[in-house]
């Protein structure tokens, strides 16, 4: 499918997957409107992306706050004009034993990864739906497929995601709107930073990776769907 000139939303585009996606679709001449809250790293991004054919936009916004992510989008709309594509992509992770978490933690991780994708999707799927397609890229992580030791807010967020993204696409693909969930294994981000897990960063996908999946997940054929893609380190040890 030719993507240049089509107009996406990026969340978490400041750093990462949502970056590196970011950048790969102003390569392809998607016009991009790119939000995260880090406005030094969304300036840095700016300044990485100007010689790229596509359009840029930036915007401070935190995902689970729904009246800053709809001013973004009424912006993106006006000067980049319809929204076809969605990378629902902010989240963080607190990893911690239930039995040393804090409420005031749970409810942060289900604040960005939950709220925040939610909040994305009911500020942008509606107008897909009344023009009759889009596409919705939704980044769970294979912890959204199984637990682990030190995951019950980050794990438990990641497979909400997986049952919203799975609901969605059911509800919307009679209107031509696919809905896509990717469930990352360990990738070489910021993520890592400040959890008590520590991959071997030579070995773990790099953002581009998941970039390049995406990518391939737009090009389908429009009459085709792949709705759930698993992409993890090809040998992590
Ligand atoms: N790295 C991995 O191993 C891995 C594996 C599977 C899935 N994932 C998922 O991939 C996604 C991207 O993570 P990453 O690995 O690229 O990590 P990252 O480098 O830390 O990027 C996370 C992005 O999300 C943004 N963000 C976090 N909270 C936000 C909020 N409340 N509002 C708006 N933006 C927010 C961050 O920007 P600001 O801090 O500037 O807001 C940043 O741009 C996440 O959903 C993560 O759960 C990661």
């Amino acid at each position: 499918m030719e993507l240049s000139g089509k107009v996406a939303l990026v969340t978490g585009a400041s750093s990462g997957i949502g970056k590196a996606v970011t950048l790969t679709l102003l390569r392809e001449g998607v016009n991009v409107a790119a939000c995260a809250r880090s406005q030094y790293r969304l300036d840095e991004l700016r300044e990485e992306a100007e010689s790229l054919p596509g359009t840029l936009i930036i915007g401070s916004v935190d995902v689970g706050a729904e009246d800053q992510m709809h001013a973004f989008v009424e912006k993106a709309r006006m000067l980049l004009g319809t929204i076809n594509i969605v990378i629902a992509n902010a989240g963080f992770g607190i990893m911690k034993p239930l039995v040393e978490m804090k409420l005031e933690e749970f409810d942060e991780v289900l604040s960005t990864n939950v709220r925040g994708v939610w909040i994305t999707l009911h500020q942008t799927v509606p107008a897909m739906v009344e023009q009759g397609g889009g596409d919705v890229i939704i980044i769970s992580s294979l912890s959204g497929k199984s637990g682990f030791a030190g995951g019950t807010a980050y794990s438990a967020s990641k497979f909400a995601v997986r049952g919203l993204a799975q609901s969605l696409m059911h509800e919307v693909r009679q209107y031509d709107v696919r809905v896509v969930a990717v469930f990352p294994g360990s990738t070489d981000t910021r993520f890592f930073d400040g959890t008590p897990l520590s991959p071997d960063r030579d070995k773990i996908l790099t953002s581009e990776n998941v970039a390049d999946v995406i990518l391939h997940a737009l090009h389908t054929p429009r009459r085709a769907l792949t709705s759930e893609i698993d992409i993890r380190p090809a040998n992590p040890k």
